[in-house]
C-alpha cells in the first residue's frame, strides 16, 4: 500500500527536508520478473556485455527495446495496468554454498514527484533514462544528483562499510534509493536534473521542461538469506561491484493518458494520489504472467554472466574477510 509515512521516513532518513513535499504517486512491484545480463540502453542489440540486472515492469523488454509502444505490447508486473515501463537495477547478491545468488526483493517501488513541484509536462513516450554510474568505485565518483543511498529501513544503519553498505544488520529491510532526471527536452528527449536537491528543487536547464521525477526505492529482505546478520562489512555485493556502482535504468512505457493523469496527480501538496488510466486503476494487481521475451539468449545466472563478459569476478574491497565473517557467524 502506498504510504506517506514510509516515504516521509525515507526522505528524512536520507537527510532531506520533507516539509514542502508535493503530492506524489507510487507504483509497486512485488519482485523482479526476470534476472538477465542484458541492458538495452547501455548495450543495445548486444548480449554478453552487461552484468546481471533485475528487471521490473513490462516483460516485452529485449536487447532491442527502444520505444514505449514495444513495451506496451508486453505484460507488466507493476501493480498499475497503465504502467508498462521497464525498470532495472544491477542484481544484489549474497553468497550461498559458494555461489552468488540474488537477494530476495521485498518490494520495488517507483515513486513519481515525491518532494518535487508540479510537473509542466508528462513523461514523454520513448524517454529513456539512467541514474547513477555503473563504473563508480568510490563515493566521490557517484553522480551527486542521483542521491544513491543504501540504508536500513526504519532502523539505524550505522556507518557505511568499505563497500558503501550498512555496517550492521538491518532489522527488516535493506533499502536502496535512486533519483532520476526530472527535466526533459520534449523534442530531443534528452533529460537532466533540476538544480537544487530533493525537497528543495530549483529550475530546469534552459530549453527543458519539468516532468515528474522518478525515484526508485528497492527493499531487500535479508532476514531469510542472512539470518545471522553481520557486523562490519555487509556480506552482499551488486552485480556491478560495491554500493558505489548503484544505478538504475528506465524506459517509459506509461500509456499516454495515464502519463498525463500523473501530472495532475502531482499538483496538490503532501499527499499520495492514485494514477488511473484507460487500462485500469492504480493498485490493480497484474492478471497476466510476466516472462522473459527472449529466453534462448543471455543468462539469469551470476557466474555465467561474469564468464560471458570474459572477466573474472573482481571482488570489491573486503569481500574475502567478509566471507570469513559470514562463515564464522553461521557456525555459532
Ligand atoms: C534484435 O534485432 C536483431 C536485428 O534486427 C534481430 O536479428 C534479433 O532477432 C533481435 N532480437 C530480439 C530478441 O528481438
Amino acid at each position: 500500500m502506498p504510504s506517506i509515512t514510509l516515504s516521509r521516513v525515507a526522505l528524512l532518513t536520507s537527510g532531506f527536508v520533507a516539509h514542502l513535499a508535493q503530492a506524489y504517486t507510487q507504483v509497486d512491484v512485488a519482485s523482479p520478473f526476470m534476472y538477465k545480463n542484458i541492458d538495452p540502453i547501455v548495450f543495445p542489440g548486444q548480449y554478453d556485455k552487461s552484468h546481471l540486472h533485475s528487471f521490473f515492469g513490462s516483460d516485452a523488454v529485449t536487447i532491442n527495446t527502444t520505444t514505449s509502444a514495444e513495451l506496451q505490447k508486453g505484460c507488466t508486473n507493476v501493480e498499475n495496468p497503465n504502467d508498462l515501463s521497464v525498470y532495472w537495477v544491477p542484481t544484489l547478491l549474497y553468497q550461498k554454498d559458494g555461489s552468488w545468488e540474488p537477494v530476495p526483493v521485498m518490494r520495488f517501488s517507483a515513486y513519481y514527484s515525491l518532494g518535487d513541484t508540479k510537473a509542466e509536462v508528462p513523461i514523454p513516450q520513448n524517454v529513456k533514462m539512467l541514474a547513477g554510474k555503473a563504473t563508480a568505485t568510490t563515493a566521490a565518483e557517484m553522480p551527486a544528483e542521483a542521491h544513491a543511498e543504501w540504508f536500513c529501513e526504519g532502523s539505524s544503519s550505522g556507518a557505511a562499510d568499505t563497500n558503501g553498505f550498512p555496517s550492521s544488520t538491518c532489522a527488516t529491510h535493506l533499502q536502496q534509493l535512486l533519483y532520476f532526471p526530472n527535466c526533459v527536452n520534449t523534442d530531443t528527449l534528452e533529460t537532466a536534473y533540476k538544480a537544487g536537491q530533493p525537497g528543495n528543487y530549483k529550475a530546469c536547464p534552459a530549453g527543458m521542461k519539468a516532468m515528474p521525477q522518478l525515484r526508485f526505492s528497492v527493499r531487500y529482505d535479508l532476514r531469510k538469506v542472512l539470518p545471522n546478520g553481520w557486523s562490519g562489512t555487509a556480506p552482499v555485493q551488486l552485480a556491478c561491484g560495491s554500493a558505489y556502482c548503484s544505478h538504475g535504468d528506465f524506459i517509459n512505457g506509461w500509456t499516454e493518458d495515464a502519463a498525463q493523469n500523473m501530472v495532475e496527480a502531482t499538483s496538490s501538496k503532501n499527499k499520495f494520489a492514485a494514477v488511473d488510466g484507460s487500462l485500469g486503476s492504480d493498485g490493480e494487481k497484474p492478471t497476466c504472467k510476466s516472462a522473459d521475451a527472449d529466453p534462448d539468449h543471455g543468462t539469469s545466472d551470476y557466474a555465467e554472466s561474469v564468464a560471458a563478459m570474459g572477466k573474472r569476478s573482481v571482488p570489491a574491497v573486503g569481500w574475502v574477510s567478509r566471507n570469513r565473517l559470514v562463515r564464522s557467524l553461521s557456525t555459532k
